[in-house]
């Protein structure tokens, strides 16, 4: 089975992920504007957060993908066990579905908002939204970045056990 990462990416945050994965899986990446739709049998599709679902790119990519098992990830300034992140989760899958794509699996993890935009936002600041901006910009990290593996391994192996995909991990390397 031939898998590949593709990644959106405005700041930076996703494409970080992306390319720990692919490092760790030894799959190739690409980015959302290069991205092959054929050619391959499984999808792992990487989002930054935009009004409360995927970034306009990655929308489009999954509107043209087809039929294919897809595990996704996507940076955020919510927390990723907020409701607003399950709304996210749940908007991505319902799209994914009318593709008669089936979801493996996905992750979530915070990731810092790009400073010139938090400048020119007119959302209140409350203590709370600003707690909250303040924890984003110390992600995403590297427990992010194993979290995001962890559950990527967990998927695959648990659908396609055949796979080699966690061998690296296995290793240790
Ligand atoms: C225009 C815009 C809209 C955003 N909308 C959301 C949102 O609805 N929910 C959220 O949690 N984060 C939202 N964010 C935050 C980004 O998704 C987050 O900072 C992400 O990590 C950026 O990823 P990137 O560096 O890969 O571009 C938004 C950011 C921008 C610039």
């Amino acid at each position: 089975m031939r898998i590949c990462i593709v990644y959106s990416s405005r700041t930076g945050n996703t494409r970080a992920v992306g390319e720990y994965l692919a490092g760790r899986f030894s799959l190739p990446l690409f980015s959302v504007a290069d991205a092959p739709c054929e050619g391959y049998d499984g999808f792992v599709l990487g989002f930054w957060t935009w009004r409360g679902g995927p970034d306009e790119a990655m929308l489009a990519f999954m509107e043209r993908l087809q039929g294919k098992p897809v595990f996704y990830f996507g940076t955020m300034t919510s927390m990723p066990d907020s409701p607003h992140a399950g709304r996210c989760a749940l908007r991505t899958d319902r799209l994914l579905a009318e593709g008669g794509c089936r979801v493996l699996g996905h992750f979530f993890c915070q990731g810092r908002l790009d400073p010139q935009v938090l400048a020119r936002s007119t959302h209140p600041r409350t203590p709370e939204r600003l707690a909250r901006l303040k924890e984003a910009e110390r992600h995403p990290n590297m427990q992010d970045f194993m979290q995001a593996e962890e559950s990527l391994r967990e998927a695959f192996a648990r659908e396609y056990p055949q796979l080699a995909l966690s061998k690296k991990a296995e290793r240790g390397e």
